[in-house]
């Protein structure tokens, strides 16, 4: 009797130890493959993020709201700063476009251009500016992507 009931026991935890190991296994083979490019993005955006609420959120919001009004010019004649979440328009420009503003302010691509949108070239590098528009991009909805 008691043979009986040990050997479905042993059974079941040969069966579950077989179940776990190829689990774990599986498991590395999908984070080895096909995750490797997932990781070096993440990485990106969550130093685009440190970079957006060091040097971007103060204008353009916490949450990317950009300030009240931002479609009204301000009494000097300056625009405040826009969304940069789906409501706003950075959606539309490609991520080349979207670096180049950054680098080189709104009055830097527009000259005589008055403009509160400072050049962030030698203030962030090239791959910190990237990482900070990846972030952005990265918090609208995947119909708005564009590369
Ligand atoms: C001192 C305020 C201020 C800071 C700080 C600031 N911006 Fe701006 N930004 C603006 C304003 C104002 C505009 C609108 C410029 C205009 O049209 O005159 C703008 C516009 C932009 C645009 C163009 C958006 C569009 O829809 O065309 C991008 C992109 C942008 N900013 C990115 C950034 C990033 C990235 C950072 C941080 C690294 C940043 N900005 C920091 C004020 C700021």
């Amino acid at each position: 009797m008691t043979r009986l009931i040990r050997f479905p026991a042993y059974l079941l935890a040969a069966a579950a130890a077989f179940v776990m190991a190829a689990g774990v296994a599986g498991g590395w083979r999908l984070w080895g493959s096909s995750n490797q490019g997932a990781e070096v993005e993440t990485a990106d955006i969550l130093l685009g993020q440190r970079v957006y609420v060091e040097y971007c959120a103060s204008c353009h919001g916490a949450n990317l709201e950009g300030q009240p009004d931002w479609q009204t010019r301000r009494p000097d004649g300056r625009l405040p700063a826009p969304p940069h979440d789906a409501t706003g328009h950075t959606w539309h420009h490609s991520t080349a476009q979207l670096i180049e503003l950054t680098r080189k302010g709104v009055a830097g691509l527009v000259p005589g251009y008055e403009s509160d949108m400072p050049a962030f070239e030698g203030v962030l590098t090239d791959s910190e500016i990237a990482a900070v528009i990846a972030y952005i991009a990265s918090t609208w909805p995947q119909e708005l992507r564009r590369r």
